[in-house]
């Protein structure tokens, strides 16, 4: 095998992918940065995750044996996460690409190390002195095969413990020894160089001279919840080469940010901000910018929104540090978003999804931005006055809370900021003004605080109470205990029918009947764990006696109705996928009786006719009749089996896993309909936009829907009566009558024009004599109704202006008055319309100008008019004079 010259970053990455392939690995694709199926995953940290059942013994549905990608992965968070010292550093990055290759009980440590060797020597001829091998210390083994299997130099085979050489994916999951691989950079790359004392070294902490480029895990163990480890069934290989750190060391440039994969972004920052990119500590800025801008375009391109929760919200971090930086190079405007195009262009080819999304990217980081944007510099203020009053170079933790409370700072945002300054936060502070505030929140909850007070309850068990309405609407339950509250009834029972709001389905309503007693219950809640009626009394007196055993009945029609709705959004949200794509996912939904909503990922307004398609496809899932099935799986098969999960949602060991034929697949603990064919059918009302790249569909179903179509049906008639043609003419009658009556309209200000002409002599012959010239003075408020009609007036008079004449005009209004003053050509010389009306509009508190012969201006106070008048004729007696 050959390298292709010049080594652009394309070239590295399909050489890596070829050289496999021709050891038999198979290319599977990169799997989203943003791990949908697996909620415990905030974001792809490493090219295995994707193959982690395989690794862990589960099912290998394809038989795979070998595979290569370049995988996208994020490190902010978790056991892996390297933000903070991204930027400060060449090669530590929140987005990187691993190029890895993997054999699932295959081939195992002796193919792996010499094919590493073969293709960094031989294929990349990395010269050989430079490279260092590391293994773990207790296998011996790979120590021998380096020696083996390489020409390495034998110094340059190090053992080392498990901190280096053990790697793991997470707190639990696959696991074992690792051997990496590392390069020398030179003396010269390490700033610590020359300190007294200091000496280089393979993974020193901060060492910038040996950097590790390839890691060969050796797949043997599983790391169970209590800590222990559990022998893999077959053994593995797994590796991990950093991309961006080969790039550098083919490119032979001296920082990760030198390479083609960072130059454009850089380059382009630079031009955007006018500040010049510096390799060194002053480019730091820049260097952030690039990298977050990467795990945002990548996060977002696979379906990940910013938000104030989990994953949008370690985005939402990433965006407001890039942003910071950008305003600390005087970037008035959004700028992280101006950068999306270059990262499309030197990306879009390995990665089709950052074109197809572009559009998409660049709106929802520029409108991330704007909303930050509008409290970045007060913060920064606010932030400034904090750090000069820090006591003992500690920011009070008021502070802190009140930066990310009010200013929509990160505390890591503040963090890094304080540091720069040589300055600390005080994190149990914010922590605790944190807390407070939640516990504010909490209290300030109606139902939680009622519910968390035990005064007034009277209590008549202990127990928490079980749901118990999948199956049935009706049960005989026993009160736990009660309390009155204003008008209410809080009731807890040892199990209930009435679902309680959860996932986006409301409370259920119905009725609770006990021993002379009726409750009507309004609302279902669930607080901490616990299910709580809230009923209004029917009838009856409550006490022990009366309240003690309950026949809890739902609302049928209404759940019916709330059943029928929410299966239609699990078909609604399937179709749309299937319409739009895979990158719809939910952002949230709302299921009650009347209506539902739903909310997803997607940039643009749905069109006409994909409303149409998503709704024929529900509906023949409808007329098909599917069983609509429900499971209870333990968690990881419920995931295994394809389920559509959310994330961010907690799930518990067991969950229920809801299927509608072969086409919808969710985990859901929600109220569904026994068949599709209940649903009836599925109506869409409306589109439309909640907030970048998040689409929201409210619609009906059942009843509702049937209902929405009469009455449409009816107005339709209606109108179709009302304009005297058939219904399906109605839109050409309509646009008949809107352009008669634009035309009647024409003809109306025709007239209007013709009637006040007709007022000109009249008003023009009301004049004072004042030699050279006749001047008018009038008020023509009352003749007219309206601006416009004044404005016209004005036009007739100024048409029938003859020689030697001057008027002033009025009109007033409230408390606004407009004066034109009007001027015979012969007269513009000696008496320009301009300075009369200024001198009316003064005495009005206005003021105005124009053309010699015609002048406008406005001013405040009708009552003055006659003054006005006065003025004005003072003014072209002198002029006249
Ligand atoms: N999974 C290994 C790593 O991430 C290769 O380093």
């Amino acid at each position: 095998m050959k390298l292709q010259k010049p080594v652009t970053s394309q070239v590295l990455r399909q050489s890596f992918i070829d050289f496999f392939a021709s050891k038999d690995h198979r290319f599977v694709p990169s799997s989203p940065v943003v791990p949908n199926d697996d909620p415990t995953l905030l974001f792809a940290n490493a090219g295995m995750n994707q193959f982690k059942s395989i690794l862990l013994g589960g099912d290998n549905p394809t038989a795979l044996k070998r595979a290569a990608n370049s995988q996208k992965c994020i490190r902010v968070s978790g056991k892996h996460n390297d933000l903070d010292v991204v930027g400060r550093d060449s090669y530590h990055h929140t987005f990187f690409e691993m190029l890895g290759n993997w054999s699932f009980g295959d081939y195992f440590k002796k193919d792996a190390i010499r094919w590493s060797w073969e293709l960094l020597t031989e294929v990349w001829g990395i010269e050989k002195s430079k490279l260092w091998a590391t293994v773990y210390e207790e296998d011996d083994e790979a120590f021998e095969l380096w020696k083996s299997e390489t020409d390495i130099d034998p110094t340059h085979i190090l053992k080392s413990g498990k901190k280096d050489n053990f790697w793991e994916m997470g707190e639990v999951g696959p696991c074992g020894p690792c051997s990496e691989v590392h390069y020398d950079f030179g003396p010269e790359s390490d700033p610590r160089t020359g300190e007294p004392g200091y000496e280089a070294a393979v993974n020193l902490d901060g060492c910038e001279r040996f950097i590790e480029i390839w890691n060969n895990v050796f797949m043997q163990y599983e790391r169970l919840e209590d800590g222990s480890l559990r022998n893999l069934p077959a053994q593995h290989v797994d590796t991990g080469m950093g991309f961006e750190r080969i790039l550098r060391v083919m490119q032979g440039v001296k920082s990760n940010y030198d390479t083609d994969v960072f130059q454009p972004l850089l380059a382009k920052i630079a031009e955007l901000t006018g500040v010049a990119y510096d390799p060194g500590e002053p480019g730091t800025p820049h260097r952030v910018i690039a990298d977050h801008l990467r795990s945002l375009s990548f996060s977002i391109a696979d379906g990940a929104t910013p938000s104030n929760e989990g994953r949008g919200y370690v985005l939402r971090r990433l965006l407001r540090r890039a942003a910071r930086f950008a305003r600390e190079l005087g970037a008035k405007k959004p700028v992280v978003c101006e950068v999306v195009p270059t990262l499309v262009e030197i990306m879009g080819d390995a990665f089709p999804e950052l074109k197809a999304r572009q559009a998409h990217i660049l709106n929802v980081i520029r409108s991330e931005e704007e909303r930050f944007g509008r409290t970045l510099d007060q913060g920064l203020d606010r932030f400034r006055k904090a750090a000069e009053a820090a006591l003992d170079g500690v920011i009070s933790g008021e502070e802190v809370f009140k930066l990310y409370d009010t200013y929509g700072f990160p505390v890591d945002l503040t963090e890094q900021m304080a540091l720069e300054r040589h300055l600390s936060i005080d994190l149990a502070g914010y922590q605790k003004a944190m807390e407070e505030q939640r516990e504010r929140a909490r209290s300030g909850g109606k139902f939680t605080s009622i519910f968390n007070s035990l005064d007034g309850w009277t209590i008549l068990q202990d127990g928490n109470p079980a749901f118990v309405g999948y199956e049935s609407d009706v049960a005989r339950v026993k009160t736990l205990r009660f309390r009155e509250h204003d008008e209410d009834f809080w009731i807890v029972t040892d199990r209930t029918p009435f679902y309680p709001e959860m996932g986006g389905q409301i409370g259920d309503t119905g009725l609770l009947i006990g021993n002379g007693v009726r409750f009507q219950v309004i609302d279902t809640q669930k607080v901490n764990d616990t299910i709580v009626h809230r009923a209004k009394l029917l009838e009856g007196s409550v006490s022990e006696e009366s309240i003690g055993t309950l026949t809890a009945s739902v609302d049928e029609v209404g759940r019916q109705a709330t059943r029928r709705n929410h299966s239609g959004v699990h078909l609604l949200h399937a179709a749309l996928r299937e319409v739009l794509g895979e990158h719809v996912q939910q952002q949230g939904s709302w299921v009650g009786p009347e209506a539902f909503r739903f909310d997803f990922v997607h940039t643009s307004a749905l069109s006409e006719s994909e409303i149409k398609r998503v709704e024929d496809i529900v509906n023949e899932q409808i007329r098909q009749n599917l069983s609509i099935v429900t499971q209870v799986l333990p968690v990881e098969d419920a995931k295994k089996s394809g389920a559509m999960a959310l994330f961010g949602e907690k799930y518990g060991d067991t969950v229920r896993v809801l299927t509608m034929g072969d086409f919808s697949k969710e985990l859901c603990g929600g109220l569904h309909a026994a068949s599709t064919g209940q649903i009836g059918l599925l109506r869409v009302l409306r589109e439309s936009s909640i907030s970048a790249g998040v689409r929201r569909i409210e619609g009906l179903t059942g009843l509702g829907a049937f209902e929405l179509l009469r009455s449409q049906a009816t107005a339709a008639a209606r109108l179709a009566q009302a304009l005297k043609c058939p219904e399906e003419e109605i839109g050409q009658k309509v646009s008949d009558l809107g352009s008669r009556l634009r035309l009647a309209e024409k003809e109306i200000e025709a007239l209007k024009v013709a009637a006040l002409s007709a007022k000109v002599p009249a008003i023009l012959a009301d004049s004072v004599d004042l030699g050279k010239a006749k001047a008018v003075a009038i008020d023509l408020t009352t003749q007219v109704t309206d601006p416009a009609g004044f404005g016209r007036l004005v036009d007739a008079i100024e048409q029938g202006l003859g020689l030697r004449q001057i008027a002033l005009l009025a009109y007033g209004f409230d408390d606004k008055v407009t004066l034109v003053s009007l001027v015979s050509q012969d007269l513009v010389k000696i008496c320009p319309a301009g300075p009369l009306v200024q001198a009316a509009a003064a005495v009005v508190e206005g003021k105005g100008g124009g053309k010699p012969n015609r002048a406008q201006a406005g001013g405040k106070d009708p009552a003055k008019i006659p003054q006005a008048f006065q003025a004005f004729l003072e003014a072209a007696k002198n002029k006249l004079a």
